[in-house]
């Protein structure tokens, strides 16, 4: 296992250098997620698969216009913008990085300003500062719940999804997307784990140590969710791995050889990611907190070292 703690240092490495702004400010565009190709869809057109992936998170959370969601790790907004504009839901969204949420909400006051939002907006989101370990929100607050790729960041998952059950009101939807290893990483040869393992801690992943294809539908059952579905998504990510490394390959062998390549973990990252894609899986889950609590109930959070605002975002 890994920490024991949320790891700010290390996510501000991960995300706050110089070359990672560059690549989600200019190549992604502020999203900080992959993309979701339809059988028959160009590879190359990314920003339409990160659209559409944001379409099959809103499609998958179902719920009425108006409801309220909870974006867990949300970066700088554009999920959140897109849940609220595009399927009308009251959307707050959390994250541990100030530099994301002062990206989220300057992004958000100038699509407002811009009458960027669609016709279905409920309302702007909110973004305030939130480590989904430790939710500063009462139990059974909000209709719906979504981590976009952030989950892989937890380093207590149970506990994470502990919270997400707690916020969620009796029949509230959960969907996770994301990537995890196909099997425990101690089944994995020798050789792929040689290449994951760093990857993950260079990353900050210790999510991904813990959950994994196998264990993760137990794992939102242990929280006190009834799983709707486990989608193994893998095919209609590829697309985005094909082109992210086809893009990157080159500029990375260069970079690493001039400069620090601890600048440009991001390139690094979804360069050496290709090389064991065979061994990660794309997964979309939706669960529900049932209606009634089961008589077993979820696993109370414990308590654990208060984390703060994040005083150098
Ligand atoms: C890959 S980014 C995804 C951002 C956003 N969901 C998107 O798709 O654009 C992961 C995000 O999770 C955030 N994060 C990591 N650990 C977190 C935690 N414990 N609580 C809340 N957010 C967290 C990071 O700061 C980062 O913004």
């Amino acid at each position: 296992m890994g920490a024991q703690e949320l790891d700010l240092t290390g996510l501000r490495r991960v995300y706050g250098r110089t070359g990672s702004r560059l690549f989600y400010t200019r190549v992604a565009r502020n999203a900080r997620h992959w993309g979701w190709t339809e059988p028959g869809q160009s590879k190359w057109r990314l920003w339409r698969a990160q659209r559409q992936l944001e379409d099959v998170l809103g499609r998958k959370l179902a719920l009425p216009t108006g409801a309220s969601v909870l974006d867990a790790g949300c970066g700088a907004g554009v999920v959140a913008r897109a849940m609220a504009d595009r399927f009308g839901l009251a959307v707050t969204g959390v994250d541990v990085l100030d530099i994301h949420l002062a990206e989220a909400r300057r992004l958000s006051a100038r699509a407002a300003g811009g009458g960027g939002a669609g016709a279905r907006t409920a309302a702007p989101p909110s973004f305030s500062w939130g480590d989904y370990h430790r939710l500063p929100f009462e139990d059974d607050t909000f209709d719906g719940a979504y981590s976009m790729e952030t989950l892989v960041h937890s380093y207590d998952p149970p506990r994470a999804l502990a919270e997400f059950h707690r916020v969620l009101r009796p029949g509230g939807r959960l969907v996770l997307l994301g990537p995890m290893s196909t099997v425990p990483l101690d089944e994995l040869t020798p050789q792929a784990r040689s290449v994951l393992e760093p990857y993950l801690d260079a990353m900050v992943f210790p999510g991904a140590k813990i959950y994994h294809a196998r264990n993760m539908p137990q794992l939102l059952a242990d929280a006190g969710f009834e799983v709707e579905e486990a989608l193994d998504a893998t095919p209609y990510y590829e697309p985005t791995s094909e082109a992210v490394y086809a893009y990157f390959r080159l500029p990375w062998a260069v970079l690493r050889r001039v400069g620090d390549p601890a600048r440009w973990l991001n390139l690094r990252s979804t360069v050496e990611m290709y090389a064991v894609r065979e061994y990660i899986a794309w997964y979309v889950h939706t669960a529900v907190k049932p209606a009634a609590r089961p008589a077993t109930g979820p696993r109370a959070v414990p308590a654990g070292p208060v984390v703060g605002p994040d005083p150098a975002g």
